[in-house]
């Protein structure tokens, strides 16, 4: 017997909420410091999850000793609120024997080695500008072993005593951010302590510039993804940037989440799609008429062809569409005529294709709505849902 799914999400999200909540007393009690302006994780290792997704005997025990815990727990507080010896020793003895008869999950699958940032969230919001400073940073500091395309065959790599791994694939969302971070900024060592990949720390890049490569990695990589297999097989924000809108002036793309975008990457002077009811309208890249919004920053462009997979110069002519979450869902491809449910390019079972149906016509849209807002899609970052 294995956890449900919904379970083993609860189970990772409150080990991840605990390690936060433990992380932020310490750091509010004054116990501990702070690493790259947020509090730091002062221990060598962390809950690991990955083991939970794959193992469904170690997720059973992992949330059946967390139950005895929470019991045995409960237990102890009701021995102390209880007037009777007798009872609280009976209560005690239960509690003991509770949490010393709980089916401990082996430690080397429960726990992974951790480092002062591996609880962090990056603060870069997945900004605009700074993606495209990160492909900056990249070429200058990275191309020459990650290569351009970020397969691992830079100029440099066949002299290293390892080749860099692919970064075009799922790689990046394997791990937490904050431990990549945490490797960029101070490299990595291999068995025998040799290094593999020099540090970036302070006096080479400052935190947010290496924050700011992620992002790029990130964005590249998913780019590569839709081009390769036709999907973002993880799920990628819309990037934040700054709109000028018809209603509320200059406000941030992150400001219009509860609502759908649909995103219009044009040419100045090409004829926009109407208006819809169902979605607040953003156009990329100049506008004849007044949209209801469209960008002020000049990093959008950039920014969305380099998730689409295509160079800036080709990305004008698609729409994209974005839910309410503030996902990146649905793509049309210039000279497409109208929508489909096949467009959903974000889906929260990768694969799980749907028959195609005639596009062209309103309908094709509104299933394609009705889907994206069914199927809501999650982040999972090494391991845990965030
Ligand atoms: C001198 C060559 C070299 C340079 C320069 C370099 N890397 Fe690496 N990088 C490597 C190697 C080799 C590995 C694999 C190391 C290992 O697994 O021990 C690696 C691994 C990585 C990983 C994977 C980490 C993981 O968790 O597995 C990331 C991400 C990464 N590099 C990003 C960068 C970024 C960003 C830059 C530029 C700021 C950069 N690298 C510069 C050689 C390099």
């Amino acid at each position: 017997m294995t956890l449900p799914p919904d379970a083993l999400d609860a189970l990772l999200e409150a080990m991840l909420a605990a390690q936060l909540a433990l992380r932020d007393a310490l750091h509010a009690l004054g116990l501990t410091g702070e690493a790259a302006g947020q509090p730091a994780w002062p221990f060598a290792h962390r809950l690991a999850a990955e083991m939970l997704a794959i193992d469904g005997g170690h997720a059973r025990r992992v949330a059946l000793t967390l139950g005895c815990v929470l019991l045995a727990l409960v237990l102890v507080l009701a021995a102390l609120a209880w007037r009777a010896r007798r009872a609280r020793w009976g209560l005690s003895a239960a509690a003991l024997a509770l949490v010393l008869l709980a089916p401990w999950p082996s430690p080397q699958l429960l726990l992974a080695p951790a480092v002062p940032t591996s609880l962090h969230r990056s603060p870069t919001d997945f900004a605009a500008a700074g993606i495209v400073r990160g492909q900056a940073v990249y070429a200058a500091h990275c191309v020459r072993c990650h290569g351009a395309d970020a397969r691992g065959e830079g100029p440099d790599a066949a002299r290293l005593p390892m080749w860099p791994p692919m970064l075009t694939g799922g790689l990046l969302w394997k791990r937490l951010e904050g431990e990549l971070f945490w490797r960029i900024r101070h490299g990595m060592h291999g068995r025998a302590g040799l290094q593999t990949m020099p540090g970036f720390g302070p006096g080479q890049l400052g935190d947010t510039e290496i924050w700011q490569v992620l992002d790029y990695l990130q964005a590249h990589a998913a780019g590569r993804m839709l081009r390769e297999s036709g999907a973002w097989e993880r799920p990628v924000r819309m990037p934040s940037a700054a709109l000028r809108c018809r209603h509320g002036g200059l406000r941030d793309a992150r400001s219009l989440q509860g609502q759908r975008l649909q995103v219009v990457l044009t040419a100045p002077g090409a004829a926009l799609p109407p208006e819809d009811p169902r979605m607040v309208g953003v156009v990329v890249g100049g506008a004849p008429a007044v949209p209801e919004c469209e960008a002020a920053d000049a990093h959008l462009l950039p920014a969305l062809a380099l998730l689409l997979g295509v160079d800036a110069a080709a990305a004008p002519g698609h729409t994209l569409l974005v839910d309410r979450a503030g996902w990146l869902r649905a793509r049309a491809q210039p000279g497409q005529g109208g929508w489909s449910e096949d467009d959903l390019v974000c889906r929260s079972a990768p694969g799980a294709s749907t028959p195609p149906r005639a596009p062209a016509d309103g309908q094709g849209l509104d299933a394609l709505l009705r889907r994206m807002d069914a199927d809501a899609v999650r982040l999972v970052r090494g391991g845990f849902p965030h």
